[in-house]
């Protein structure tokens, strides 16, 4: 089988994405539209300490989208080199550049990115990815526990199975589900 027959295999075509831990050339770059950006901002309440983290942010267009409209701070976590050097150029001429952090690493090292003094309850975590490898992997671990603790999680065009304790919206429209604990 040579390598494009695996990239087209894994290719899962619901999401249009590539599993978590695929190699970096074999990895998939789809955005999320700015209309699903606006959706986002309408659905949460935003603060100003908050940290919207994208995790697999691709050249970051998704994340310069919800700067525009909104004021919190941002990670973006994405590891392939070229789309982490193409966020950084895009980022460079962003008038929020200041608020936007890029880091070219796996996402299952994002908290590695963000401040100490960054609370789980600002956190604001969104995923765009495919999530069968999620459910087994220690990653999956480190959001239900920073769930539990506060944070608010964003999927977009899936749901995430095991959840189900948590408060939840959707947009059935735009294929958005926020995740909360509801005690916080
Ligand atoms: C579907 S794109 C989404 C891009 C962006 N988040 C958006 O919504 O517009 C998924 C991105 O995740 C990246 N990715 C996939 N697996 C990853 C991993 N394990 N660590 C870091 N980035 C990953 C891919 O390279 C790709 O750029």
């Amino acid at each position: 089988m040579n390598l494009i027959q695996v990239v087209v295999d894994a290719f899962e075509e619901k999401t249009q994405t590539f599993p978590i831990g695929m190699s970096k050339k074999q990895s998939s770059y789809v955005e999320s539209s700015s209309g699903v950006g606006r959706q986002i901002v309408l659905m949460l309440d935003f603060k100003k300490s908050d940290y919207f983290v994208d995790l697999g942010s691709g050249e970051g267009k998704f994340i310069q989208t919800i700067a525009g409209l909104s004021d919190c701070n941002f990670l973006g976590v994405e590891f392939s080199n070229s789309l982490h050097l193409e966020s950084l150029s895009i980022n460079s001429k962003s008038p929020n550049k200041e608020r936007i952090h890029f880091a070219e690493d796996d996402i299952s090292n994002f908290m590695n990115h963000l401040p100490e003094f960054v609370q789980p309850s600002s956190i604001i975590i969104y995923l765009y990815l495919v999530e069968y490898q999620l459910e087994q992997s220690v990653l999956k671990k480190q959001l239900v526990d920073l769930i539990d603790g506060g944070a608010r999680m964003i999927t977009y065009r899936h749901r995430l199975v095991g959840l189900e304790k948590w408060e939840y919206k959707h947009d059935e429209k735009f294929g958005i589900y926020i995740y909360w604990n509801k005690q916080n």
